[in-house]
């Protein structure tokens, strides 16, 4: 039996086919993804802290608007995500009990904060946009529940990318102090992108397993370059450089060498250290708090269907 379904599992994987919850996974297997979508669903709702600090703060109506509806997005996709991961027997309220608890991760990125306006930009055009270079590849991973998911969030990131670009293009439209404020975003978000990939690929101790089990479909350094790539054409058509003095075209290899990303700081932030850590996470236990009564009012009213349905 057990021979068995190991087959079948091998086989979906050798035939590029989806796992989906009711096969049998090896445990390994199990805790990888739920490790991976839940970071992903806690980082898409401690991702709403920097941005929604600029809701009631957005210079017209119309930004206003935008932000609140990208912001309702990520709170979207982080209950999409938490749902992948209860298809595998994952707890929503002890994952997020874990995250509170500073047990289980979130993205790097959302620790730093958002000084300005230009930010709400610059986290669109650089976090957006390698959200997405991360994320396209993810709409091919083995556990279809998470694949499926990426399709739909990939749409929705895609927008939040442009939205961002659209509105450095407005600000690079408009006074020297709008250039200066885009610039210093740029300044201030170009290395913590770079950092969203995570560790270097001889420093990633997932990356193997997940790359032969197919649920990462490149590694960290791969997407981390294809990103690179990607963003230098647009930052000149915007009309801003990037922090980095050994970025150049390099012909023989067809890409843009970059420098060294400050391995160190992304250390410091991934364990509790970056500048906002204690902020997000204080935050995320107090809604959590403050929500109990929703919670507990929706149990009792489920219970009540129940009876009388019963
Ligand atoms: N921030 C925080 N932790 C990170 C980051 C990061 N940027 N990058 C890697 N890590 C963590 C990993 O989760 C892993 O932690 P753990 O094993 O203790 O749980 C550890 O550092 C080592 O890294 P890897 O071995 O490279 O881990 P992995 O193979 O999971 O790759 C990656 C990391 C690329 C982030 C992968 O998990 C992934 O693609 N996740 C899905 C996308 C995602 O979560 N995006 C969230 C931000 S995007 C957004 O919300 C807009």
């Amino acid at each position: 039996m057990t021979a068995m379904v190991e087959e079948h599992f091998e086989h979906t994987l050798e035939k590029d086919q989806r796992i989906e919850p009711r096969d049998w996974v090896p445990e390994g297997y199990r805790k990888t993804m739920i490790r991976m979508m839940a970071q992903h669903a806690h980082s898409e709702i401690i991702g709403m802290q920097p941005e929604g600090n600029w809701i009631t703060r957005a210079p017209s109506l119309r930004r206003k608007a935008i932000l609140l509806a990208k912001v309702q997005d990520e709170a979207g996709h982080g209950l999409y995500l938490y749902s992948a991961t209860e298809t595998l027997g994952a707890d929503r309220t002890d994952l997020t009990e874990r995250l509170i608890d500073g047990k289980q991760k979130y993205s790097s990125i959302f620790n730093y904060p958002t000084l300005t306006f230009a930010d709400v930009g610059v986290i669109g055009w650089l976090v957006d946009g390698a959200a997405i270079c991360n994320q396209v590849p993810l709409c091919r991973s083995s556990y279809g529940p998470y694949a499926r998911a990426m399709i739909r969030i990939c749409k929705e990131e895609s927008f939040h990318q442009r939205q961002g670009y659209e509105l450095l293009m407005t600000m690079m439209k408009g006074t020297q102090a709008q250039r200066d404020m885009v610039q210093d975003a740029v300044n201030r978000w170009w290395w913590p992108s770079l950092m969203m990939f995570g560790p270097p690929d001889t420093d990633s101790p997932n990356t193997a397993q997940s790359m032969a089990w197919r649920i990462k479909r490149h590694t960290n350094d791969e997407l981390r370059q294809r990103f690179v790539d990607m963003t230098v054409p647009q930052a000149d058509i915007l009309g801003v450089t990037l922090p980095d003095p050994d970025l150049r075209w390099n012909a023989e290899r067809g890409h843009y060498d970059f420098g060294e990303v400050d391995w160190a700081e992304f250390k410091q932030v991934v364990s509790g250290n970056g500048p906002c850590n204690a902020q997000r996470v204080e935050h995320r236990r107090r809604a959590h708090e403050d929500g109990a009564w929703v919670r507990e009012a929706a149990a009792a009213h489920a219970a009540k269907r129940q009876g009388s349905i019963a």
